[in-house]
């Protein structure tokens, strides 16, 4: 099957000209300008007059399925991944939970046998760890050589995911060996305990006690002490879901002697704040971790990523429901699982806030949601470009088209929108898949089950600055 989609702009992390591209199969065979008017023939042909032509986004950050505070991530990999895909997304690594006390392999496996055959988009794994001893430590290799090369540790969650700084350390000292990655979930755990325990026993257990436990300078720390002990291993490492000031300030820092430090962050903490965890319980609907930081750090991230102190932005999809999962912690906002539904609109915030708000070129949101996210993670170019020989992982984006975002009307299998009403402009008209349209004009089109796993290479980050 081959498609030519025809006068439109293409616009990648490097530039944007007019250009025809043809798919041929899953892959692009070619680029340039009028192919038509000059003998080039396909199949089916898709008119982007008027529209940009881009890598389909990358979101390196979800959580299908996962355990967390005694319920489930709600999103599955069939519905969490259609609904990428309405979103204009087309690739998601997510994380695989490795069960304390158990191996890595028994983790891994589990999650790729909920993936396989049930995902309408490709994807890889992460391995989040919560042991690490010498048998994972061994394990560590394997998975390598098995293309999940990154490895997630937490300085939050003391009891469940919680590892301390000597287990972060070997870690490291490993990926040095077998050119793993390790991400960290920068927060200061044991202190935020000891500060929401106060806060419970003052008697504020509404939601918002979640965000005033979590204190920025305690994000700051955390992601100061991971980097400092990367230096210390010689490695790289990669912050996730980086929310505040003070974090950004510590990996500003480190870059700025020279460190392989690098960060993502998310749209929650570019478009909402600490306000929204404050009306009663309704506040539940917000609490992820790292939370929703007060307004001011958001121009912050902003200009984070105008500056490449950030280096892409990631979901982090751990969506729960309000009713029946967030209300579990109707009493204790220490008991609300955390996380936030927001795989679907990350392509088109980071349009309307970034290129539309004047604070990204269209090129750097192309960088920030797709090529970026390729290079860090091991699927450049084969994923993130639009280039001859790259996979055929292509939207057709009206920058025009504006849409309002809201739970009657998305994808993702949870009951409520954490941007409920937001009015954003641009919109994908055509979300095609390794060559295939999933998603045109806002209908499924496409198989249901596309999604090939993606075993991925391990990244020389030295050659990353
Ligand atoms: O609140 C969050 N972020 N939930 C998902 C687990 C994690 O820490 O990424
Ligand atoms: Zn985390
Ligand atoms: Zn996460």
């Amino acid at each position: 099957m081959r498609t030519l989609i025809t006068n439109g702009l293409v616009v990648t992390a490097d530039g944007s000209q007019p250009a025809d591209v043809l798919v041929d199969g899953e892959t692009i065979a070619l680029l340039g300008a009028d192919l038509a008017g000059r003998g080039v023939t396909a199949d089916a042909t898709i008119d982007a007059t008027g529209k940009y032509v881009v890598p389909g986004g990358i979101d390196v950050h979800t959580h299908m399925e996962l355990p967390f505070g005694g319920t489930f991530a709600k999103d599955t990999f069939e519905t969490g991944s259609k609904a990428a895909a309405f979103g204009g997304t087309t690739t998601i690594v997510d994380f695989a939970p490795q069960t304390r006390g158990r191996s890595l392999r028994e983790g891994l496996d589990a999650w790729r046998a909920k993936a396989e055959g049930k995902t309408a988009i490709d994807y890889g794994f992460h391995m989040m760890m919560s042991d690490v001893n010498d048998a994972t430590l061994a394990e560590m290799d394997q998975l390598v050589d098995e293309g999940v090369p990154e490895f997630k540790l937490f300085t939050a969650y003391p009891g469940v995911l919680y590892s301390p700084d000597d287990h972060i350390f070997r870690a490291m000292q490993r990926t040095r060996l077998n050119g793993g990655l390790i991400m960290m979930h920068a927060e200061n755990g044991p202190v935020i305990d000891v500060i929401a325990a106060g806060l419970v026993a003052a008697g504020t257990t509404d939601p918002i006690g979640h965000g005033l436990a979590r204190y920025p300078i305690l994000e700051g720390e955390a992601t100061n002490r991971a980097i400092r002990l990367a230096e210390a291993a010689g490695v790289a490492v990669y912050i996730v879901h980086l929310s505040a000031r003070d974090a950004l300030e510590a990996v500003m820092a480190a870059r700025d002697r020279g460190a392989m430090a690098f960060a993502e962050t998310c749209p929650q903490y570019l478009f909402l704040s600490l306000d929204d965890l404050g009306n009663g319980f309704e506040g539940a609907k917000f609490v992820c971790s790292p939370p929703l930081r007060p307004r001011d750090h958001q121009e912050a991230l902003w200009t984070g990523l105008r500056t490449d102190a950030l280096q892409l932005v990631a979901t982090d999809h751990c969506p729960f429901d309000f009713h029946g999962q967030k209300d579990l912690g109707r009493d204790d906002f220490r008991k609300i699982p955390n996380g936030l539904p927001a795989v679907e609109d990350r392509v088109d915030l980071l349009h309307d806030g970034g290129v539309v708000g004047g604070r990204i070129s269209r090129e750097r949101w192309v960088e920030i949601m797709a090529t970026a996210p390729a290079k860090m993670f091991g699927m450049y170019p084969k994923k993130g470009a639009i280039a001859v020989g790259s996979d055929a992982d292509l939207l057709v984006y009206d920058p025009n088209r504006k849409r309002t975002i809201s739970a009657a009307t998305h994808h993702m299998d949870v009951d409520y929108s954490i941007f409920e009403g937001r009015i954003v402009q641009g919109a994908s008209d055509v979300v095609m898949s390794r060559g295939s349209v999933l998603v045109r004009d806002g209908a499924w089109v496409g198989p249901a089950n596309h999604g090939q796993f993606l075993r991925r290479a391990a990244t020389d980050h030295t050659r990353m600055s």
